[in-house]
């Protein structure tokens, strides 16, 4: 189902920003809106899993310190879907997108108890995707064209490091509250997560080139993107699962196996 998102009521309130939009080419500019368009959608699309891990943590009974925070990360993920609609507007571009789907909502997990299935949701989201996320926008901001677009990711970044932080805290305090076998039941999603990160991030490595400048506002350098997903998952997300417990060198070997199947 197409989702039609529009926003357009950023304009109201739109500041004035140098995103670049002077000193791209035409062509470069079309690369730069796709991307920003992209991105707007994604990062909407990210509240919606925010907001389906409230119930899920009122559900598992975590304090309601942890759900206020889940419950304002769904509202900065919009947030920061008006700030890409903010820098397609001074790249004058309409902030609008006809979106194919959304993110799918976090997973039920309904053959797990309440607890391990929010648990298995916040490692997802918060160690592997946000953690990714964290990441890849640094690396953005490292090489932003702008001040004003550095400013931009600057502030998408700090938000993202506190949905990182969420994971590895909860994941902190299930290993010191969780017994052994509720931890097995979360380690036995592992395979499953780690595949949907490979097959997310894997189409990456083949996007094409764009310009340098084009890559500095905002297109994506797939090749680039790729390699950080990687390193960030082999130096940081296994070592992090595997310090609390957590069998995850031998469930990225297995999931490696599903993803990339050997030829025989
Ligand atoms: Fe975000
Ligand atoms: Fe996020």
């Amino acid at each position: 189902m197409t989702v039609e998102l529009d926003f357009s009521h950023v304009r109201r309130r739109a500041r004035s920003l140098d995103v670049g939009r002077a000193v791209l080419e035409d062509h470069e500019r079309a690369l730069v809106i796709e991307s920003w368009r992209g991105r707007m959608v994604m990062e909407y699309s990210s509240a919606r899993v925010f907001g389906d891990l409230v119930g899920q943590a009122m559900r598992a009974g975590i304090s309601p310190r942890v759900v206020a925070d889940i419950a304002r990360m769904a509202s900065e993920e919009i947030e920061h879907g008006e700030l890409c609609a903010e820098v397609l507007v001074n790249l004058d571009a309409d902030p609008v997108a006809s979106a194919p789907e959304l993110l799918p909502p976090a997973a039920p997990h309904d053959d797990a108890s309440p607890k391990v299935a929010f648990l298995r949701n916040v490692l997802s989201i918060g160690c592997a995707s946000e953690t990714v996320a964290v990441a890849l926008v640094e690396g953005e901001r490292a090489i932003a064209l702008t001040p004003d677009l550095e400013r931009v990711l600057t502030r998408i970044l700090k938000d993202e490091i506190g949905h990182a932080r969420l994971g590895w805290s909860s994941l902190r305090r299930a290993a010191a509250d969780l017994g052994r076998a509720e931890l097995d039941e979360v380690e036995r999603y592992l395979p499953s997560l780690f595949e949907h990160q490979i097959r997310h991030y894997g189409p990456l490595a083949a996007l094409p080139r764009t310009t340098e400048r084009a890559r500095r506002a905002g297109a994506p350098d797939g090749r680039a993107q790729h390699a950080i997903f990687w390193e960030t998952l082999e130096t940081v997300i296994v070592p992090g699962l595997e310090g609390a417990g957590l069998a995850a060198t031998r469930a990225l070997e297995r999931a490696l196996e599903r993803a990339l199947p050997r030829a025989s």
